[in-house]
């Protein structure tokens, strides 16, 4: 049951991610089109899918069956684990501010540059690698 548990968490986690590391790519392409133009009401429909078909869901199944089995194992008292935590939720505050640029998007009021987002695209990448080697390696 925990390894299939498991094994859902990561198919979970990894949908999650892919959605993390698109979504600022598309704000990257979507500050270069003009405002009205055909491409920028196309990036907002593949913004605002990707946001809510994909990622909110699979943000919500992670959580839920990471908790699960964090209480399976009793994984609370681990310090890698309680180190993972901060991490993920640094990557769902991150999540949550993405929400916050679509909204922009859509109603053409984002002011921040494709260097911003450029930038932005590297923390989700930096977290996972923190977050993978915490879970596996488990250092501490
Ligand atoms: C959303 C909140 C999350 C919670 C509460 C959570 C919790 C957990 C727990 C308790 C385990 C079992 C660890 C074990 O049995 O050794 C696990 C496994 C795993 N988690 Fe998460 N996790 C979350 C999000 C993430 C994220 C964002 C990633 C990657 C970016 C991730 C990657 C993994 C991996 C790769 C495993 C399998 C590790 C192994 O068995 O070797 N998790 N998670």
């Amino acid at each position: 049951m925990y390894e299939w548990i498991k094994a859902i968490h990561i198919i979970a986690v990894m949908s999650w991610m892919a959605g993390l590391l698109y979504l600022p790519r598309l704000f990257v392409y979507h500050t270069a089109a003009e405002v009205g133009s055909v491409q920028s009401e196309t990036f907002k429909v593949m913004e605002r899918r990707l946001l809510k078909a994909i990622m909110t869901p699979a943000m919500l199944l992670s959580w839920g069956l990471g908790l699960w089995l964090a209480s399976l194992s009793h994984a609370w008292t681990m310090p890698w684990f309680q180190a993972k935590a901060v991490l993920v939720i640094i990557m769902s505050g991150l999540h949550g501010y993405l929400g916050v640029c679509v909204k922009r998007f859509t109603k053409d009021t984002n002011t921040k540059s494709s260097r911003f987002f450029r930038f932005l695209n590297e923390a989700p990448t930096l977290l996972m690698v923190a977050i993978v080697i915490l879970v596996v390696v488990k250092p501490f």
